[in-house]
């Protein structure tokens, strides 16, 4: 009997042991740094038939396409992995997004964010240089941008502070204001309280456009417009009809202040810990998503600018120069920038422009 006894001890504590050490599969997001390091000194070829659970988290709702073209890219991963690999995408900001995700991937855990370009901003200032107000008008343009030396050094410099840049151009639409009321100039957007995400550049924009920036996660922004806490949300057509806004606010003023787009990052300990062919599947495919995110979303924006004149949503044309007049000091807010950044910007982006023609 003692010696069976012992026998289940044994079982029961190599179970245990199994468990510590295997997939991370259902830990909480807070839990994620153990599961970084644990797997951070191995070898880069890992033994095969290990797998690794990533979560991948991200703002989007199910029905916004940024999130089905997700979907895609973490179904074909996990196929074309053999089970080598578990992407479990988290939408709805259901794990942590924004500023709270960035610090997810910064300190190793098995996490993808994809969230805006703004929260690697945190990080490697000159990434809200490169996204600030008015400067495309054109998601070319913007791709444009994304393939100079000053783009890739920016990458480069992220990787120094452990984030793996994967993609910068999962775009979402411009931004827009919806709120309750029309817009036209930057003196309509006095007393307004306008959510934007939690980012320094949204917050110094919406403030010289004349508004009163509240940062908050969009997910709390349905409950916050109909509490009356704001008066509407800034952001793309896109995101207007996939998160049902219009619901709330049925004024949309075109003033395409920024671009919507979303980065793909990872930590650069847990990309360096994956072997070779699981990094080729990860970007690969993410490289097929942000093309599908692209089309679907150029196709469907005319269409959902119908559906949203369908549920009685007025769009706005605006003042544009007021606007632009109005946001030039925003570049010069951000100290930590690279000096002469701005004219770097602008000499790129006259060259982009003269190669689109
Ligand atoms: O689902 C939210 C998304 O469409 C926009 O989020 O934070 O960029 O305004 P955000």
């Amino acid at each position: 009997m003692k010696k069976f006894l012992s026998i289940v001890l044994v079982i029961a504590l190599l179970f245990t042991l199994a468990g510590c050490g295997g997939a991370k599969d259902g830990k909480p997001a807070d839990e994620g740094k153990d599961a970084a390091t644990e797997t951070s000194d191995k070898p880069k070829d890992a033994p095969s038939g290990e797998k690794r659970v990533i979560k991948v988290s991200t703002k989007f709702v199910d029905e916004e396409q940024t999130a089905k073209s997700l979907k895609k890219v973490v179904d074909a991963i996990n196929e074309r992995s053999n089970g080598s690999l578990e992407l479990q995408l988290f939408t709805g900001g259901i794990l942590p997004i924004g500023k709270d995700g960035m610090e997810q991937v910064v300190k190793g855990s098995e996490w993808i964010l994809v969230d805006g370009v703004n929260f690697l901003g945190d990080y490697v200032p000159d990434y809200n240089a490169i996204t600030g107000p008015f400067l495309y008008s054109t998601f070319d343009e913007y791709f444009g941008m994304l393939e100079t030396d000053l783009v890739k050094n920016l990458n480069k410099e992220a990787e120094e502070q452990g984030i793996k840049v994967l993609e910068l151009d999962w775009v979402f639409g411009f931004r827009s204001m919806m709120t309750d009321k029309p817009i036209k100039t930057p003196e309509d957007m006095d007393g307004l309280n306008i959510r934007v995400p939690n980012s320094r550049l949204y917050t110094y924009t919406i403030e010289a456009m004349g508004g009163n920036p509240v940062s908050m996660p969009y997910p709390d922004t349905y409950a916050a417009i109909q509490q009356g806490v704001i008066n509407g949300v800034e952001g793309s057509i896109m995101t207007y009809w996939g998160t049902g806004q219009y619901e709330n606010v049925k004024e949309y003023s075109l003033t395409n202040h920024l671009l919507g787009v979303s980065a793909i990052t990872i930590s650069t300990e847990v990309w360096d810990s994956l072997t070779d062919e699981q990094r080729t599947i990860i970007q690969e495919e993410f490289d097929k998503g942000s093309q599908d995110n692209l089309t679907e979303t150029i196709k469907l924006e005319d269409d959902y600018a119908q559906k949203l004149k369908d549920v009685g949503v007025h769009f706005h044309e605006v003042d544009q120069e007021a606007f632009m007049e109005a946001t030039a000091p925003v570049f010069t807010k951000f100290d930590k920038w690279t000096p002469g950044i701005y004219d770097e910007i602008m000499k790129e982006l006259k060259e982009i422009k003269a190669n689109l023609k």
